[in-house]
Parts: C-alpha cells; structure tokens; sequence
C-alpha cells in the first residue's frame, strides 16, 4: 500500500517533500531523481531551491531526467519540457545542466529520440527517487488512459483533455502539441521510490482510483499499487474521495516530520 500523507495545503506537502527529497541527496550526492513538470511539483522546486540556498546541499553531482516531452515544439520554445526544467530546475537549483535530461521533442525522428532515451537512463543506473504529478484522467507522465503498464519510452498521442488542461499554457488547445515523448509506465515503476503529488479537487476521483481502484491501464496512475515504495503527499481537496483516510491519517501521524 502506499504511504499517503495528507497535508492542509499544498504548500505543506511539498514542503515535506522537497525536505525529505533534500535529506535524501544529502545523504546520496549522486542520487538520479526523476522530475515532472506541470503546475503540481513547482513549490517542491522552489523549497528545494531554499533548502539548498540555506544549508549548502551539494546538488553537484545530482542527476535528474525529466519524465515527458511534447513532439513538434521548436528548441527553445518557453513551453517546451526542455524549458521549463531549465528555468524551474535547473537554474533554480544551480545544476549542470549536463546532468539535466529531457527527451528531445525537437527531433528529427522522435521515435528514435524515444528509444535513445531509455537507453540514456539504463546508462546512468535508472531513477532513484521520481517525483510524479497525476492527471485529472489518471495519467502518470503522459501516458494517457489505455498506455500499457509495461510500456517503456515512446512516442504517444496526447488526449484531448490533456491538450484543453495543458491549453493554459498556450494560447489555445489547438496550439498544444498532439504527440509527446514519455517515460513508459514500466519506465515509471523501474524507479527506486515513487513521490506523487496532487492537490485540489480537479484530482480527487483520479488519486482515489489510482491508489484505491482497481490496477488497470484505464487509469495508469494505478499502476502505482504495483510498486514497493510509493509516497503519495496530497492536499485535503485532492484526498476527498479516498475510502481509507482514517488509516492513512493513523499510520502516518506516528512518523517523524522529515520521514516519507
Ligand atoms: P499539473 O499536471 O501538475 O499541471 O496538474 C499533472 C499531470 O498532468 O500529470
């Protein structure tokens, strides 16, 4: 079962977090973390920024790999995955930016581009610790509702109610990419812990289905129950339609404040 942890606010959870994900590098320095992009994880990466400007976390040798791309975007593009890891992690954190990984959504062959990713994770060891947000469809990465729970890197069709979620970041849907790159759900499950985070209501039926429904490629988010070591830190909104709140709240009270 996964450890559910459920804070007040947002803020609160990522906190948490960004202290116990701090703790972890520090006691690592070569830890490979795996980062998601979206609106959910932003606060975690500021936090870490803080933690790191205040008590001199060496993040030098830290590795990360971002879990998606959109396919078509020109490079550079201030939506591209590609960019906003540069602006949201990289240079927040003062990384090397060539410890940054992102699949190349530019490429000439996106399918290959794909393949090379995978390959380029194998080679650094695989994921240690993946931060992971959830669509309100139950998406994990984009691997939209259907994706196989086996699935590796590859290139996949956005569905529309991702592109009409994602469309705030453009001018309109249309504008948002049809094809993206993302880390498989077997990719996914490879990593050493799993971190989700969600937060308000838009997400509560799809975190109730992920780590409560049953485990089926209608909601990829489920295949999370498969996992040995899944942390879930939500929100009180994103954790109303949980069936097993009273358990969670119990298990997890008795814990130390920097322990995920
Ligand atoms: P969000 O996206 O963090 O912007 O809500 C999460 C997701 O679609 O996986």
């Amino acid at each position: 079962m996964a450890e559910v942890i459920i804070e007040r606010t947002p803020q609160a959870a990522s906190a948490r977090a960004a202290r116990h994900i701090a703790a972890t590098i520090a006691a690592r320095p070569d830890l490979v973390l795996g980062v998601a992009t979206g609106s959910t994880p932003a606060h975690l990466y500021r936090e870490l920024a803080r933690i790191r400007d205040r008590d001199g976390l060496d993040v030098s040798r830290l590795t990360v790999f971002a879990l998606d791309e959109y396919v078509g975007l020109p490079a550079g593009h201030p939506e591209s995955y590609a960019e906003v890891v540069r602006r949201e992690v990289t240079d927040a954190l003062g990384l090397d930016p060539s410890r940054v990984h992102v699949p190349d959504g530019s490429a000439a062959d996106p399918f290959a581009a794909a393949d090379e990713y995978e390959q380029r994770m194998e080679a650094a060891g695989g994921v240690d610790v993946q931060i992971l947000g959830i669509g309100g469809n139950g998406h994990i990465g984009f691997n939209e509702p259907g994706s196989s729970l086996r699935s590796r890197t590859r290139v996949k069709t956005l569905s529309r109610s991702t592109r009409t979620a994602n469309a705030r970041f453009f001018d309109e849907v249309d504008r948002v990419p049809a094809h993206c790159i993302t880390q498989g759900v077997g990719t996914i499950l490879d990593a050493g812990h799993l971190v989700l985070l969600a937060f308000g209501a838009g997400k509560a039926d799809a975190v109730a289905a992920a780590l409560e429904g049953p485990v089926t490629a209608s909601v990829p988010g489920s295949a999370l129950q498969l996992h040995p070591h899944v942390t879930a830190l939500l929100d009180d909104p994103a954790a109303a339609a949980l069936a097993h709140r009273e358990y969670y709240d119990d298990a997890w009270s008795l814990k130390p404040a920097d322990v995920l």
